[in-house]
């Protein structure tokens, strides 16, 4: 698919005729425009958040100048400039295999005021994204979530999981690789451009990574306008004995009463590889009056816990992170490397349509998919588009699925599928967008 300008793409005509019959205006919204503060309101009351000053405004307008932003108005209403829904959504890339990316319809800013809430303006809003996105020709469509409750009834599902990490330094002597390389801090100038440049290698050899962008960057270095611990922001940088720059951690010490024994906050940890991840996580234990590490977006099992003398001085808190709906099966099954032969018919269900259908799925020995719609062969496995878009990264076995019904299938049908879907690398989104 050629890169696509999504801001060009007309507003869908199903959800405008929806939201007009309750007597509402659904309508693009310009980041350069007169609209844009109002959308903004709109979206910092939704998330509970306080409003923004200009300085803040001005930083969100560079990040939302590529993006599509959407609102619906109740124009009847006290300040009819001001959203009573909002989204945003943009063409990013979803990386499905080790050196292997595929575009992705990215959804945020979604929000609903709390005057208007229950009256399906989250369903015009949605369906809306996912019409538009199939129509452009994405094959997924992906969100990551404040609340599991809202997105499953549009067919989003968890693929990539993270953990929350938290590591009691007294307890967790050193114990991983001793790395080669060395550490130097950088200046908060230029962790923008150094981030970028590591996040770029790691996210394309992650399942489920997605690109970060500028402004997601100045958070993490403190520099975004309003952030009251931007000052407090350290950075170094991890160089292999080649000079070559691999990995950076980001973070801020988080005084606590016992001098001794502060919180050290992971902000960002990316690492190209092994040796650049435990160079940094051994900074981190090992700093000084530090009492405890925090990470937060961790891959599943933390490979830190592997790297310390007591493993449960590591906590690790799993959750759902980021949430994928298949909107085209043949080119979502089709944009990743599988790691076994495989030769199944899927029957998918999808109340939306998208990705409704029978579909045969053939894995070849090179881990190569074709997919096409079936007719004529019986159904060896029935899912619905939610489980599919569960399993399509490797990071859920379907047999564990069909314990709760979600897929349906023979043990060995089964067992297979998993053989071919298993991932070289567990899924994780290393971000929030
Ligand atoms: C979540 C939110 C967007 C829902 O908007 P809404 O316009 O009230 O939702 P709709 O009226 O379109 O509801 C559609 C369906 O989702 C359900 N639903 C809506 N919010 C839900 C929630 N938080 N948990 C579970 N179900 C929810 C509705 O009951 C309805 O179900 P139905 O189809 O069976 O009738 C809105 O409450 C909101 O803005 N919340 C605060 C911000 C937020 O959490 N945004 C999500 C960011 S990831």
């Amino acid at each position: 698919m050629a890169s696509i300008d999504t801001l060009t793409l007309p507003l869908d005509q199903t959800s405008a005729a929806d939201l007009a019959a309750s007597g509402l205006e659904y309508a693009r919204v310009d980041a350069d425009g007169e609209g844009f503060r109002p959308f903004q309101r709109a979206v910092a009351r939704g998330f509970l958040g306080a409003e923004s000053t200009d300085d803040e405004a001005e930083n969100a307008r560079t990040t939302l100048r590529t993006r599509r932003l959407t609102a619906v108005y109740d124009r009847q209403g006290v300040e009819p400039e001001v959203p009573v829904g909002t989204i945003d959504s943009w063409a990013s890339e979803l990386t499905t295999s080790p050196g292997r990316t595929t575009p992705l319809w990215s959804i945020s800013a979604v929000t609903v005021a709390a005057t208007h809430r229950r009256r399906g303006i989250a369903r015009a809003m949605i369906g809306g994204e996912l019409r538009t996105a199939a129509a452009a020709g994405f094959a997924i469509a992906g969100l990551t979530v404040t609340e599991a409750t809202i997105y499953g009834r549009w067919g989003f599902s968890p693929a990539a999981w993270a953990s929350d990490v938290e590591v009691d330094t007294g307890r967790a002597r050193w114990t991983g690789p001793t790395a080669p390389g060395r550490l130097d801090f950088v200046p908060r100038e230029a962790v923008v451009d150094r981030l970028r440049a590591v996040h770029e290698r790691v996210r394309v050899q992650r399942p489920g990574s997605v690109p970060g962008w500028d402004g997601r960057w100045r958070g993490v270095a403190g520099l975004a306008p309003g952030d009251k611990s931007g000052e407090k922001v350290r950075a170094v940088a991890y160089r292999t004995a080649e000079g070559d720059e691999t990995g950076i951690l980001v973070y801020v010490i988080d005084e606590r009463d016992d001098f001794s024994a502060h919180d050290l906050e992971v902000r960002a940890i990316f690492a190209v590889d092994g040796e650049a991840s435990a160079a940094l996580w051994r900074f981190a234990l090992e700093h000084d009056l530090v009492g405890r590490v925090k990470a937060w977006l961790q891959p599943s099992t933390p490979p830190v816990q592997w790297m310390v003398s007591d493993r449960r001085a590591v906590t690790a808190t799993l959750t759902d992170h980021h949430w994928l709906r298949i909107l085209d099966v043949p080119g979502a099954l089709g944009s990743r490397r599988y790691a076994a032969g495989l030769d199944v018919i899927l029957r998918v269900a999808d109340p939306l349509g998208f990705a409704e259908g029978t579909w045969s799925l053939r894995i070849g020995a090179d881990g190569e998919a074709q997919v096409s719609p079936s007719i004529d062969r019986p159904v060896d496995i029935d899912l619905t588009v939610g489980a599919l878009s569960s399993l399509l990264l490797g990071g859920v076995r379907s047999a564990e699925l069909a314990l709760s019904g979600l897929v349906r299938g023979e043990a060995r049908t089964l067992a297979s599928l998993d053989r071919a879907f298993v991932s070289e690398a567990t899924p994780l989104l290393d971000i929030w967008y």
